[in-house]
């Protein structure tokens, strides 16, 4: 049997069954890839469904609000995500559909990645849409690297491209190695159960013990802490967020520092003022005099 057979009927068995699988219908794939865009399969689920109800097409989404994009995106962090994906759906409902992965490349927002899910996912090209865990599964069987980088992606290509087949359920390969990235190729892999152990070039050297677990495997993006500070601007970005989103009326911006940071005093005004100017200039935040609401 083909190693690609092996590794289908080992998804067919242990495979997970998620709502954005058995479809070709771009609009459910390109949510899925954005949501699960630094967001935990686990967690972005029940958001998914929730999303499909509310905007179940292209024109539905098209239309929405800056502000009903916060409402409705709130809890999956990362907000900037939310009004990218709006922003696609409108050049879709003017340009239509793009046809092929360089056109999907050419939208603001979707990198390769991104492209190559939607090429394989929806139209069925052959293609291997490397994130961290289909770097970790193809650097493993194909380069016999343990631990493979960012920097193994291209070679990792061109293994790819030889070992996909032209015919039958290629398209499903990616969506089977990411759930064995995620079960079984895991930091820490568990080999001897794995449906590829005799085709991968990394199991040996896990089978025999050799192989030392780094401490972190790829580099953690490095994100902006100010000083004394607990936590990334990320967070405290997402505090005030949260509270304008939930608040009835506007909120004056100089009670913000103290509803979202215990440590506050005056003396962090500025910093507080550099994350409510980044919020508006996002288009998350709107100010009005010394008050902040919605766009
Ligand atoms: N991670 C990125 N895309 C995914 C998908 N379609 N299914 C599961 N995990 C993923």
């Amino acid at each position: 049997m083909k190693p690609w057979q092996k590794l289908l009927h080992w998804f067919d068995r242990e495979g997970r069954k998620l709502p954005w699988r058995n479809t070709r219908d771009p609009y459910r794939i390109l949510v899925s890839e954005i949501m699960l865009q630094q967001t935990q399969v686990t967690r972005v689920i029940d958001f998914y469904r929730a999303w499909m109800k509310r905007f179940p097409t292209w024109n539905a989404l098209a239309k929405a609000t800056n502000a009903e994009i916060i409402h409705a995106w709130a809890g999956l962090g990362y907000n900037r995500r939310g009004l990218a994906l709006r922003d696609i759906a409108r050049s879709i409902v003017t340009n239509g559909i793009p046809k092929t992965r360089n056109e999907w490349l050419t939208l603001k927002g979707i990198g390769p990645y991104t492209a190559d899910a939607l090429a394989v996912f929806s139209l069925h090209e052959r293609h291997w849409p490397t994130d961290t865990n289909l770097r970790r599964v193809g650097g493993r069987l194909w380069l016999a690297k343990p631990y493979p980088q960012m920097s193994d992606d291209e070679r990792i290509h061109k293994f790819a491209d030889a070992w996909i087949p032209y015919t039958g359920r290629f398209f499903d390969l990616p969506q089977a190695a990411f759930d064995l990235a995620t079960s079984i190729c895991t930091k820490t892999p568990t080999c001897s159960t794995c449906p590829l152990k005799d085709d991968c070039l990394a199991a040996p050297k896990f089978l025999s013990g050799k192989v030392r677990t780094p401490k972190r495997m790829i580099k953690k993006t490095k994100e902006q802490i100010h000083p004394g500070k607990k936590y990334p601007d990320r967070i405290y970005r997402g505090r005030i967020l949260s509270l304008v989103r939930q608040s009835e009326s506007p909120i004056v911006i100089s009670k913000i520092g103290a509803l979202i940071d215990p440590t506050f005093s005056i003396i962090d005004q500025s910093w507080i003022t550099a994350m409510i100017d980044r919020l508006i200039k996002d288009g998350l935040l709107a100010k009005s005099k010394n008050k902040l609401t919605l766009p």
